[in-house]
């Protein structure tokens, strides 16, 4: 797997087109709106650019679009699948952000062509998924209760999102993080020098579970960073974390300060 650099914006093209010119990828798979882990959009000007490239280096892309439906802020942007015109894009949604999680059943979006070859690799994995669940799905959608749900949920989900933004604000010292318009992910980058396996220990000890950044990239990176998700927990509850992850951030940047000092006053001039 080769990662693509991101910034605020979504994938840098210019990295991606790199990336193509020296790899010759099939497959592009991508998050493009509310991100996990970074909560970030790829931007429109950016979206036409990825289906240019698509068409230049001609890849297919996995358009992966799970949160999508989750917008808080804005209508969510339209989807690569919407914007292509050459049938390069695969959509794909799922059920696990919006109805129940661990429900895992989805939708998948492709031309023909695309879809023989997806349907045979299915089949060969598990034949099918439950078709139990798949008519106990269809039957709650043809309900046609799908669309409060979802308002109900947008609302839900964005008062645990200000919350966890408003209480970082008051907490987390010496760390940024994205801010999400949909989805459930905010992405933290912490001080320099933390080391993110002993802080995502000592914070699980504390009882607050994180994802360390390592989990989300191909290569290893110098800077420490964290993801949090507001999605599972009430209100009181991300309070409350927040509130733990910032006593163990400052104790730990104490530390580091305090061993700082005493190295600094432990050096002796030989010469
Ligand atoms: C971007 C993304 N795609 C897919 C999934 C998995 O969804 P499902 O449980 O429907 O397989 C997740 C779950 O965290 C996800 O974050």
């Amino acid at each position: 797997v080769i990662g693509v650099p991101v910034d605020g914006e979504g994938m840098i093209m210019e990295q991606l087109e790199q990336i193509c010119q020296t790899y010759h990828p099939r497959l592009l798979y991508t998050v493009p709106t509310y991100h996990n882990p970074t909560g970030t959009s790829l931007s429109p000007a950016r979206r036409e650019r990825l289906l240019q490239l698509a068409q230049i280096y001609d890849f297919k892309i996995a358009e992966d679009d799970v949160y999508g439906f989750l917008a808080y802020d804005e209508t969510a942007p339209a989807t690569l699948k919407s914007l292509d015109k050459i049938g390069h894009v695969l959509y794909m949604t799922g059920f696990s952000k919006i109805l129940t999680p661990g429900l895992r059943l989805g939708a998948l979006v492709a031309d023909n062509a695309a879809l023989s070859p997806l349907l045979e690799a299915k089949r060969a994995a598990d034949l099918h998924s439950s078709p139990l669940l798949q008519l106990c799905l269809a039957d709650y959608l043809r309900r046609r209760h799908f669309t409060n749900h979802l308002q109900h949920l947008q609302h839900f989900y964005k008062e645990r999102r200000d919350i966890m933004l408003a209480a970082m604000a008051r907490h987390l010292p010496g760390c940024s993080w994205t801010y999400p318009r949909g989805g459930m992910c905010v992405w933290v980058t912490l001080p320099e020098g933390v080391n993110e396996r002993d802080f995502y220990l000592e914070a699980i000890t504390r009882g607050v579970g994180i994802t360390p950044g390592r989990a989300f990239f191909s290569q290893p990176q110098p800077q420490p960073y964290m993801r949090l998700c507001f999605g599972a927990q009430p209100p009181h509850r991300i309070e409350e974390g927040i509130a733990i992850l910032g006593d163990l951030l400052s104790e730990l940047l104490n530390r580091r300060y305090a061993i700082s000092v005493r190295a600094a006053r432990a050096s002796v001039t030989l010469v």
